[in-house]
């Protein structure tokens, strides 16, 4: 390989580790935020801090900023319910469940309102894309259930 070429290969490597930082597109964290204070503010508040023995937080989760979006993006499609652990220590709630949203929003809506929680509230993840979305609603088209943490522990996050 010549000089120009590994330089072209490391000029290249390093835009790859930038834009995978880079924050999202205004846009989408616009378009996020629209369809948090639609559907999820009511529970985890416009703040993004739940209500303490009642709905978890989203600031400082170790759910939100997990590195791959793909338990996310099944517990909104699908919902959650049973105890879950937050940042190591268990969420306690009488009312564990958090619905589906499958039904009532679409893969690019799913993308934009997890793009703005995985960067919002002190979070800072990937942007998600509706093709991830996508891919995981396809993959997931026979299931009806909620998700569990049993189950969604198996997923893989990074
Ligand atoms: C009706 C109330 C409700 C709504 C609406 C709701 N959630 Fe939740 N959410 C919960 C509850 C309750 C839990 C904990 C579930 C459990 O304990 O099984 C939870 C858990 C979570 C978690 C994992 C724990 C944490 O705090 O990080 C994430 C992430 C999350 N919700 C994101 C969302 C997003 C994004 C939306 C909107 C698309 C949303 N939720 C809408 C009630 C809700």
């Amino acid at each position: 390989m010549s000089r120009f070429s590994l330089l072209a290969v490391a000029f290249a490597s390093a835009a790859t580790l930038l834009s995978a930082q880079d924050a999202p597109p205004a846009e989408v964290m616009t378009k996020g935020q629209q369809v948090y204070m639609q559907v999820c503010f009511a529970c985890h508040q416009p703040t993004g801090l739940g209500l303490p023995g009642m709905f978890p937080p989203l600031a400082s989760s170790d759910w939100a900023s997990a590195q791959k979006p793909d338990r996310l993006i099944r517990m909104v499609l699908h919902g959650v319910t049973g105890p879950i652990t937050l940042n190591g220590k268990p969420f306690t709630t009488p009312a564990p469940i958090m619905p589906p949203q499958g039904a009532a929003l679409n893969d690019d809506q799913i993308a934009s309102v997890l793009t703005y929680v995985r960067n919002s509230f002190g979070n800072k993840g990937s942007t998600v894309t509706a093709d991830q979305v996508k891919t995981i609603r396809e993959a997931e088209k026979a299931r009806a259930a909620m998700w569990t943490q049993a189950e969604l522990d198996k997923i893989p996050v990074n």
